[in-house]
């Protein structure tokens, strides 16, 4: 299949990976074994998006609402994080891939958040490729967590309120440092956003695929840049403007 010509590469995609628990229901086996199989697809889906030349990648790996699942598959989830960062460390480095995250990471087991600082901090100075992990994330909490922040600005003289834009309350988002996702794909069928970067999907493309994460691969996340190309991005302005280029 052929990818969308180099224009239509976006530049941001972000995935909320769904359906591992599907997927080993299916087989018969435990959650946990979707979840493991997952972890492969997230491999294979990071290299082949910076083959398609796609800049930046956000995976939604956890969830503030995920801490209420069964104990065990929380750990094992928690566990399959440290095992990904510490298996991955040499490989982002060698790919020159930078990590960074978003979410209330500070939650995160200790053994974990560790493991993410020695990630973040091995890889901080490449800029060609970016893998964002939204790890105990919820959007409703990053924008009570923002105005939590931009507030204290105001307080302390560093903000005045009467500059409010979004542009200024935008930069104490998570996000404040990465473009906003130009298309968001979710896997296992569900068409919803289950609290995912709200604000900064604002615009996005949304591609929704039947496959299970454990199956998803490289020629699913091409029929969704195949998607993405037959798109035509209008923000709010008609079809005959964007082909004379906004005018
Ligand atoms: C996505 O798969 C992984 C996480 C949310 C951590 P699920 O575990 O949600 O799989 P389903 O939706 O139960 O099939
Ligand atoms: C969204 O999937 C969260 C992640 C992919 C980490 P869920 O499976 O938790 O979402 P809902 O519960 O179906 O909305
Ligand atoms: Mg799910």
């Amino acid at each position: 299949m052929t990818p969308p010509g180099p224009d239509k590469i976006p530049q941001h995609v972000a995935i909320i990976m769904d359906g591992n628990g599907r997927w080993a229901k299916q087989r018969g086996l435990p959650r946990l074994e979707g979840h493991r199989r997952g972890v492969e697809t997230v491999r294979t889906v990071v290299d082949a998006a910076r083959e398609l030349g796609i800049r930046y990648i956000t995976l939604y790996a956890f969830s503030v609402e995920n801490w209420k699942r069964p104990t065990d598959e929380v750990s094992g989830l928690m566990a399959l994080l440290d095992y990904f960062l510490k298996r991955e460390l040499d490989t982002l480095i060698k790919n020159r891939v930078r990590l960074l995250t978003i979410g209330r990471t500070e939650a995160l087991p200790a053994g974990v958040q560790r493991e993410l600082q020695r990630v973040i901090a091995a890889t901080k100075d490449f800029t060609d490729w970016t893998l964002v992990l939204a790890l105990n994330y919820g959007s409703r909490n990053e924008v009570a967590d923002a105005a939590k922040a931009y507030a204290t600005a105001v307080q302390e003289g560093r903000e005045k309120l009467s500059d409010a834009s979004w542009e200024r309350f935008s930069r104490y988002l998570y996000s404040a440092d990465i473009p906003d996702p130009d298309l968001l794909i979710r896997t296992s069928g569900e068409q919803r956003v289950s609290n995912f970067m709200l604000m900064q999907c604002a615009y996005a493309e949304m591609v929704f695929t039947p496959v299970f994460w454990p199956d998803f691969g490289k020629a699913d996340l091409e029929s969704a840049l195949q998607e993405y190309g037959r798109r035509e991005r209008r923000y709010g302005l008609t079809t005959e403007q964007i082909k004379t280029g906004g005018s």
